[in-house]
């Protein structure tokens, strides 16, 4: 009999809409996994999202906050709903949970699975390192005047050095284990301010790390995305830009559905959040048509976050196979056809 000798506590998040059906099925997946490599997972409920914030009006108390601070992982579906006024939850539970754990590296990787049609001019294979704690989400900004012919709102786009540099560091490390090629997406020739930044720290960490440094603004690398995809391998950009191209290169790959990505705090001084790239789907919900790979895929990238490797890869690799034998049309299918590949 195989013992557990390794366990990690994960806060499930499963949030709203479809976030609940996509996670369930990726967490028995990977108690699945954790069955077969010899771990456990102790999985914490955390019910927040709009049916909590309606009832309670609590959107992230501060216990439940430090309680998440001393997980392993949290792994969240999805927040947002048409009866909670925008901004609510995004601001208050998802951001809060990026910038109050520091989780500054947003991993979202982007690659065309086999059986998956490119709308492209070939196959993209790429990773977009998204900085996840500044920018214009920073939350610098205000309305005065409000209602009135005067009224401005202004948002700030916050970029710090130390802010940047991490950001860069870790895209630059990345690129090192892959092609060592990484590109940096910003808009330099009208944000001249943050682009500056951008552009010198990432000349600076280029020259001393001897990566091959290239350079996109943000508009061409759109362009490029669909035409050249293959002069992208690992991509560092701010966080609107790259929250902007991880939808293009969603849609590149499959669609949201497949997408996955894990909110990090690479130096592991507390747990990292690993989320599908989708939304809450209010559309779809319920209807059992939600896709569950970005789930699972984001479960693997917490896997091997977490070290459990091996586990990771079976999971990675279960999707692939599924996607290559031409998918599956219902978030039941996708489940039994994963949980058949990962059983084998
Ligand atoms: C994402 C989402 C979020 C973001 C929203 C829900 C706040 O679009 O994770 O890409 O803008 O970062
Ligand atoms: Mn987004």
């Amino acid at each position: 009999m195989e013992v557990n000798v390794r366990s990690y506590v994960v806060a499930h998040l499963p949030g709203d809409g479809i976030g609940p059906e996509v996670t369930a099925v990726a967490k028995d997946l990977v108690e699945l996994a954790g069955k077969r490599h010899g771990f456990s997972i102790d999985w914490r409920h955390c019910p927040l999202g709009s049916d909590h914030y309606l009832r309670t009006g609590e959107v992230l108390p501060d216990d439940v906050l430090g309680d998440l601070r001393k997980t392993d992982a949290i792994f969240l579906g999805a927040v947002g709903s048409p009866s909670v006024p925008p901004g609510v939850l995004e601001r208050g539970l998802l951001l809060r949970l990026r910038f109050d754990l520091d989780l500054y590296i947003n991993l979202r990787p982007a690659r065309l699975r086999a059986g998956v049609p490119s709308y492209g001019a070939g196959a993209l294979d790429a990773i977009v390192v998204r900085e996840n704690t500044e920018g214009l989400y920073a939350g610098a900004g205000g309305i005065a005047h409000r209602g009135s012919a005067f009224e401005v709102a202004t948002e700030e786009s916050l970029n710090t050095r130390a802010g940047v540099e991490r950001c860069v560091r870790y895209a630059a490390s990345l690129a090192k284990k892959r092609s060592g090629k990484l590109t940096l997406v910003h808009k330099t020739n009208v944000l001249v301010n943050a682009g500056s930044l951008w552009k010198r720290v990432a000349d600076e960490v280029a020259a001393e790390t001897s990566v091959q440094l290239d350079y996109c603004h943000v508009d061409a690398a759109c362009l490029y995305m669909v035409s050249d995809p293959g002069r992208f391998d690992v991509i560092v950009t701010d966080n609107l830009f790259g929250d902007i191209i991880t939808d293009l290169a969603a849609a590149l790959t499959g669609g949201l559905g497949l997408s996955a990505s894990g909110n990090l705090n690479p130096d592991k001084t507390g747990p990292s959040m690993f989320e599908p790239v989708h939304g809450s789907a209010p559309d779809i919900a319920g209807t059992g048509k939600a896709n569950p790979a970005g789930a699972v895929l984001s479960a693997a990238l917490m896997l091997d976050h977490l070290g459990e490797a091996a586990a990771a890869a079976e999971l990675e690799a279960a999707v692939d196979t599924v996607l290559a034998a031409g998918g599956a049309n219902s978030t039941v299918a996708w489940s039994d056809a994963l949980t058949a590949e990962v059983s084998k």
